[in-house]
């Protein structure tokens, strides 16, 4: 495996970084059944994904929206109750526990918490402060020195933050502030759920080359992205496509070609091969064969069965009767009221809906099925899908 651009190339061989053996995560969902009563059903938000993120790359979950990319991200972080996820999880080679990933990792959530009236530098010696313990005062000077030039925010370091009051920085300045706010203290391990998204394709461009030089020094950084420009996209080492919690692809990017032509796909002229394999997946998943054949392919090499031209045609055109936020709360997200499975959205436009408080720093160590779900379904948030489909995301068995 590897790249063919020269710049980033290199050849991702398992050489250590994380593991992961048949993670699943199953919650108890209460959903309204046709008659409007309520009905508990278990469900994997994960269900038997298996892989690794090799040591000095950038590892990338990607996948439609609820495909469980920040839940996976969760479970390999140790963000989720070990009693819950059932799977393993080992760190080069030595099978690891939720709080010793803790320990060594660094987990960057979307939301900054960043104060507006610190400049960059301040900011940065504040966190060296915070997490670098009893070093030399000249030693943490020179820890943030160089994490500016690493994330090339030498030009800003006497910026203030700012906020929507007061113009700081960038957007795509803040974001590496928040990645260095995080990575000061040198963790081995950097989890980063959506890093890009609400930059403009240059700042994310930027932010997704900076955390490569950190993978490059060393790291194991598994990220989550959305639909990445075909720029960010060569720099990404190893991939792991999902959808409704399920593995659809592992592997280089630059092997999705050969996995498409395997199962009697191929990618059209000028089409980019990833967007290709996920508008694949959102025709499987609105045919009556489901993504539980792309899942089995990509599990055991059986070739899915082939769609027909009108099941092909249809991952064009995304139908929304409602609006996506309205469609996302309605309890069965994936469906429209006339039975028709909706699409899996496969761009950022909901993310601002996305409830990020449950993944909030003050509670990302706690289960997510007990109080969490609670308030998701106090807000009708069950993203299950419609009830006519049988096929329900993984109900347990
Ligand atoms: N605690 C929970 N209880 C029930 N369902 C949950 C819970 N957490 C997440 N889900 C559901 O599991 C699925 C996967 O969620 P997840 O946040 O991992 O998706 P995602 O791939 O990160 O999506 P996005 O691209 O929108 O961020 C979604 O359908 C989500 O609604
Ligand atoms: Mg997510």
């Amino acid at each position: 495996m590897g790249h063919t651009n020269p710049d980033t190339a290199i050849d991702v061989r398992f050489t250590g970084g994380l593991e992961y053996t048949s993670l699943t995560y199953t919650v108890t969902k209460k959903q309204k059944d046709t008659d409007g009563n309520w009905v508990k059903q278990e469900v994997d938000l994960l269900h038997r994904i298996t892989g690794y993120a090799p040591k000095g790359c950038i590892t990338a979950v990607m996948g439609p929206s609820g495909a469980g990319k920040s839940t996976l991200l969760d479970g390999l972080a140790g963000r989720i109750a070990s009693g819950s996820l059932k799977g393993r999880v080992s760190l080069d080679g030595v099978d690891t526990s939720p709080s010793l990933i803790k320990r060594t990792s660094a987990y960057i959530m979307q939301d900054d918490r960043l104060f507006p009236m610190l400049t960059v530098y301040e900011t940065l010696m504040f966190a060296a402060d915070f997490r670098l313990g009893p070093i030399s005062g000249a030693d943490k000077k020179q820890r943030v020195e160089k994490l500016i030039e690493q994330l090339g925010l030498t030009t800003s370091r006497n910026t203030y933050i700012g906020d929507e009051g007061t113009r700081g920085v960038s957007g795509g300045e803040r974001r590496r502030v928040t990645i260095g706010v995080d990575i000061i203290h040198g963790p081995s391990l950097l989890f980063l759920d959506e890093p890009t998204s609400g930059l403009d394709s240059t700042s994310a461009h930027s932010v997704i080359e900076k955390v490569h030089d950190i993978a490059r020094s060393g790291s194991t950084v598994i990220l989550t992205i959305h639909q990445p420009s075909s720029r960010i996209q060569l720099l990404l080492d190893h991939m792991i496509i999902l959808a409704r919690g399920q593995l659809m692809y592992q592997g280089s990017p630059k092997d999705v070609v050969l996995h498409l032509g395997r199962m009697g796909r191929k990618v059209p002229k000028g089409e980019n091969s990833i967007e290709y394999l996920i508008d694949v997946i959102q025709q499987y998943d609105q045919s009556e064969l489901g993504v539980e054949a792309l899942a089995e392919f990509a599990l055991t090499g059986t070739k899915p069965p082939p769609l027909s031209e009108e099941e092909m045609s249809l991952s064009t055109v995304i139908p929304s009767p409602v609006p996506a936020r309205w469609s996302r709360n309605q309890g069965d997200g994936h469906g429209d009221k006339s039975g028709k499975r909706l699409h899996l959205q496969t761009c950022a436009e909901n993310e601002k809906d996305f409830d990020r408080s449950v993944r909030s720093p003050w509670n990302q160590s706690r289960s997510w099925s007990a109080s969490q779900s609670g308030f998701m379904q106090t807000l009708g948030f069950t993203p299950s899908r419609q009830r006519n489909d049988h096929r329900t995301q993984n109900p347990t068995r």
